[in-house]
């Protein structure tokens, strides 16, 4: 195990990066099969799915911003200001997004929240107005451009790699 330093990124760091980076994948994925085949058969399961890697999301996200808050002084120094804000918008929409989907949850009277098998949260004996209303305003919304701003980050460690001033290096721990 090893805390970042100022050459790179180490192994607890890259261990959240990865691991929400796939699992933001698959929440892109079960996004799409809704947009694109929301009548086909095999969508309808997804949605429990959704909500456990959600949830899981949600745990880790906590974990990684307590984790980045104790490497401040230590890891590679943002390469502009802009790379600094976009870090920092991507950490608030990867907070804000999977608890408003969890406020939902609960203000929906939905009854239990199941995570792979495992209740975790239960539902709200009643309906409250407020909560449901946020999530139906933000949840996806917020969620879009999540995906947006990640598919923008991912494109400029491309841009940078292409210029020669590679960061890449800096999140694979060499
Ligand atoms: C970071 C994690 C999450 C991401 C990126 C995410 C993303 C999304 C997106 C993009 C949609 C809209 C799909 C469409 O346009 O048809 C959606 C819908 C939904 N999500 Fe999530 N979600 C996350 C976590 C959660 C959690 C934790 C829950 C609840 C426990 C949840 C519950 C729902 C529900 C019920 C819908 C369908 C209703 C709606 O479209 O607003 N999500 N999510
Ligand atoms: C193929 C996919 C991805 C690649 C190649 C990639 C690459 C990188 C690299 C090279 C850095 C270090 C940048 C620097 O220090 O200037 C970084 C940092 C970061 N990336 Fe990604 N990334 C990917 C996906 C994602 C996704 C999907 C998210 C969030 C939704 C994300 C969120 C972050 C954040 C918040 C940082 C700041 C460091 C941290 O606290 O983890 N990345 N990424």
């Amino acid at each position: 195990m090893q805390a970042d330093n100022a050459q790179s990124y180490g192994s607890i760091s890259r261990f959240f990066h990865w691991l929400m980076a796939a699992g933001f994948a698959f929440m892109l994925f079960t996004a799409l099969s809704w947009l694109l085949a929301d009548d086909a058969e095999w969508t309808k399961g997804l949605m429990y799915y959704h909500k456990s890697v959600g949830f899981l999301l949600a745990v880790l996200v906590v974990l990684r911003l307590l984790w980045a808050l104790a490497n401040l002084k230590r890891r590679p120094p943002a390469d502009s200001m802009a790379a600094l804000f976009g870090h920092i918008a991507l950490y608030v929409l990867m907070v804000a997004v999977p608890f408003i989907g969890l406020i939902r949850q609960y203000g929906g009277a939905r009854g239990a929240l199941e995570v792979f098998g495992a209740t975790v949260m239960q539902g709200s004996p009643e309906k409250i107005d407020w909560m449901v209303q946020l999530g139906g305003n933000w949840h996806s919304t917020l969620a879009w451009v999540l995906f947006a701003l990640a598919a923008g980050h991912i494109a400029m460690v491309a841009v940078h790699r292409l210029k020669g001033e590679d960061v890449l290096p800096r999140m694979l721990g060499r």
